[in-house]
C-alpha cells in the first residue's frame, strides 16, 4: 500500500532512494510495448525492485504472464496481488518448500528445479499440503550457476517430475545471466542465440518424449529483445529495466535511469572534493562506483560505510547541506538496503512506496527460535 503525500524533495531525509515516476512509467510502457506483439510474454522479475506498487504497474501495462520471484518471501508478497508466480530459483529446505506448497493452494506457483533432491523436497511438501506445485527444469545455458545440462540430464529430471506426486511439469528455464552485461550488441546477440539453442532443443526433446512443456523461460534486461524473439521461448524474466542502473546504461538498452540515491553534502574539505552522507550502506558498489546525476564533471571516487567521496570540477559551487543524486551501478542489491522509495514528479514527492519484500521476511519479526518462521 502506498502512502500519498505531497512535499518537496528537500524534505526527504537522507540517505534515501528516490524514484522518478515519469521515467518508471516510460520504462514499463516501453517494455510492455515490445512484448505486445507476442507471441513471447513478459514475466517481470520482482526481485529487482521488491515493490508491490511497481509490480502492479508492470502487470497493468499488459503483455505479462505473471511475475518472477527469487525468494519465497518475495513470492508471498507478490501473491497478495498476482495469481501466477514463477520462482526462478531452487527451493529445497523443508520449511521453504512448505511455504511454496501453502502458496500453491492460493495462486498458481511454478518453481525451478535442477536435482532429484529438490524435486523430492517440493513433492513431499506439496503432498503434505494437498497442493499442486508446478516445476520448470532449470538448465545451465552457460552461466555456470544452477541448472542441469541441456539434453538427456534435463529429460531424465523432467520424466521424474511427471512421476512425482503433487508436482506438475510445466517446462524449462535457462537464464543467460553471463550474457546480460556483454557490451557489444552483435556479440551479445550471437552468444545469446547460441545459448538459447540448448534451451529450445531441450524443450523439444521433452515434448517429443510426450511430456508437457508449456513454458520456456529465459532472459533479462540485456537480452529481452534477443531471447524474446527466438522461436520457442515463451516468457522473459527481465527485472532491472524498470529502474535501471549504470551497468545496464553502459550496455545500451533503451531504458532510462528511474531511481537514484539522494544524499546530503556533509563536508567540502577541498575545492575539488565534497563528501556526502550516502555510502555503501545505502547503495551497492558491486558492479562499479555510482554515477553522479546532474553535476557536470563530477565523479564518485570512493564509497565507505556512510560516506561518498565525490571529485568535483574546481569551479563547483556545491556547499555543505546541498543535495547530491547518485546513480547506483546495480539495482537489486541497492533496493534491498532501503525500506521505501520516495516517488517524485520533478521536485515534488508525490508518494512513498514501501519496498515490502526487502530482506528476508522470515527473520523480520522473529525474537526466538521457538516461533514458526
Ligand atoms: C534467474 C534470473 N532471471 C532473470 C533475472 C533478471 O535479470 P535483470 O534484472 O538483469 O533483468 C535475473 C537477475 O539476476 C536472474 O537471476
Amino acid at each position: 500500500m502506498s502512502r500519498s503525500v505531497s512535499a518537496s524533495v528537500h524534505q526527504i531525509p537522507t540517505p534515501a532512494l528516490v524514484l522518478d515516476r515519469g521515467a518508471l512509467d516510460r520504462n514499463i510502457a516501453r517494455m510492455a510495448a515490445f512484448f505486445a506483439s507476442g507471441p513471447c510474454r513478459l514475466r517481470p522479475h520482482f526481485k529487482a525492485h521488491k515493490t508491490p506498487e511497481i509490480a502492479k504497474r508492470q502487470l497493468a501495462a499488459g503483455s505479462c504472464s505473471g511475475l518472477t520471484c527469487a525468494t519465497v518471501g518475495e513470492a508471498e508478497v507478490a501473491a497478495t496481488f498476482c495469481d501466477d508466480i514463477l520462482l526462478a530459483n531452487e527451493i529445497v529446505a523443508p520449511d521453504k518448500c512448505a511455504r511454496v506448497a501453502a502458496l500453491a493452494k492460493r495462486v498458481r506457483v511454478t518453481a525451478a528445479i535442477d536435482s532429484l533432491a529438490g524435486l523430492e523436497a517440493l513433492s513431499r511438501a506439496a503432498r503434505d499440503a494437498g497442493a499442486r506445485v508446478g516445476v520448470l527444469i532449470d538448465l545451465n545455458v552457460g552461466q555456470g550457476r544452477c541448472g542441469v545440462e541441456p539434453g538427456e540430464a534435463a529429460l531424465t529430471l523432467a520424466q521424474q517430475a511427471t512421476q512425482s506426486a503433487g508436482i506438475e511439469l510445466r517446462g524449462v528455464m535457462g537464464y543467460e545471466g553471463h550474457l546480460q552485461p556483454v557490451r557489444d550488441r552483435s556479440e551479445r546477440e550471437s552468444r545469446t542465440r547460441q545459448a538459447m539453442q540448448g534451451l529450445v532443443n531441450t524443450a523439444k526433446q521433452i515434448r517429443d518424449a510426450g511430456l508437457p512443456c508449456e513454458i520456456v523461460s529465459a532472459g533479462g534486461t540485456g537480452t529481452y529483445d534477443i531471447s524474446g524473439r527466438i522461436d520457442g521461448i515463451t516468457e522473459i524474466q527481465a527485472g532491472s529495466y524498470a529502474l535501471m542502473d549504470t551497468d545496464y546504461g553502459a550496455v545500451g538498452v533503451p531504458f532510462e535511469p528511474a531511481f537514484w540515491v539522494l544524499g546530503t553534502v556533509v563536508s567540502r574539505p577541498a575545492r575539488n572534493r565534497c563528501v556526502a552522507d550516502c555510502g555503501h550502506k545505502s547503495m551497492t558498489k558491486d558492479h562499479s562506483l555510482p554515477g553522479v546525476r546532474g553535476i557536470e564533471g563530477a565523479a564518485v571516487t570512493s564509497l565507505n560505510d556512510e560516506h561518498a567521496t565525490i571529485a568535483l570540477p574546481p569551479e563547483s559551487t556545491i556547499k555543505i547541506g546541498d543535495r547530491v543524486e547518485l546513480l547506483p551501478s546495480h539495482v537489486d542489491p541497492t533496493i534491498n538496503l532501503h525500506d521505501v522509495l520516495y516517488v517524485v514528479d520533478g521536485q515534488t514527492v508525490v508518494d512513498v512506496w514501501p519496498i515490502a519484500a526487502r530482506g528476508y521476511l522470515e527473520h523480520r519479526t522473529r525474537t526466538s527460535m521457538e516461533e514458526p518462521a
